[in-house]
């Protein structure tokens, strides 16, 4: 990715066959390195498809959707799938862990797509999320904030420029996950990455940077 901004969008829409009104309807979003940034909204107002754009995963947008200077839409499906792979760590409310491989496997699935070097170890990234020696556990074996920590680490492990988290405490309890969403933000601030988190759950705000509320399509300050 080059020097530019990590996520700038202007005037992005998107619409879905069936729904009377667009979902998104003419949204500006500009995240900076090292920024994190809270997306707060109710549900059904838009956050996963927000996410699933800027992820690459839906490029039936309308507007422009700038992903470290490239347009999305405008990407080869290689590079829209090496962009996906080696740009961008996502994690899930539900952790999206697999079962029958160890922790130290599952972080290993995030660079399984990728061809870029990385500087940093499963080890050191397992150690850096509170996991040290515990790669050879299974997650099923883990507790919800363990299991998140993993998701955490496993999104890390390409060094992504950005980092998008769907609902990332939902699973959590208010504790662990007061303590989950303030790693994240620590760790994406240290690596210089723009993150995106979405929520309906107010108490993710207190550790972003900057908080918005998606609401008739749109952000609006708070
Ligand atoms: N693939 C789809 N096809 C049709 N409608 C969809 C699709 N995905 C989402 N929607 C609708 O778009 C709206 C926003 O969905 P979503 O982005 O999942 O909201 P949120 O994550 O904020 O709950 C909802 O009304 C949802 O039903
Ligand atoms: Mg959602």
């Amino acid at each position: 990715m080059s020097s530019e901004t990590p996520i700038d969008l202007r005037g992005v829409g998107r619409s879905y066959a069936g729904l009377d009104r667009p979902v998104l309807d003419g949204l500006d979003l500009c995240v900076g390195a090292g920024e994190v940034v809270a997306v707060l909204g109710r549900s059904g107002t838009g956050k996963s498809t927000l996410l699933r754009i800027i992820a690459g995963l839906d490029t039936a947008y309308v507007g422009q959707a700038l992903l470290g200077g490239h347009s999305l839409r405008d990407l080869s499906d290689t590079a829209l799938a090496r962009y996906r792979a080696e740009s961008v760590g996502i994690i899930f409310q539900s952790f999206h862990l697999l079962d029958h491989l160890t922790a130290a496997e599952n972080v290993d699935l995030g660079a399984r797509f990728s061809r870029k070097p990385t500087s940093e170890s499963t080890t050191e990234l397992l150690a850096a999320v509170g996991l040290e020696g515990r790669g050879s556990d299974r997650p099923a074996l883990m507790s919800g904030g363990e299991r998140q920590r993993l998701a955490i680490a496993r999104a890390l492990r390409n060094q992504p420029d950005i980092v998008l988290a769907d609902e990332p405490t939902g699973n959590l309890d208010e504790a662990t996950g007061r303590v989950v969403i303030n790693l994240l933000a620590e760790l994406g601030r240290k690596r210089g990455v723009a993150s995106v988190w979405v929520t309906h759950e107010e108490r993710l705000a207190a550790a972003a940077d900057r908080v918005l509320v998606l609401e008739n399509g749109r952000l609006e300050e708070r």
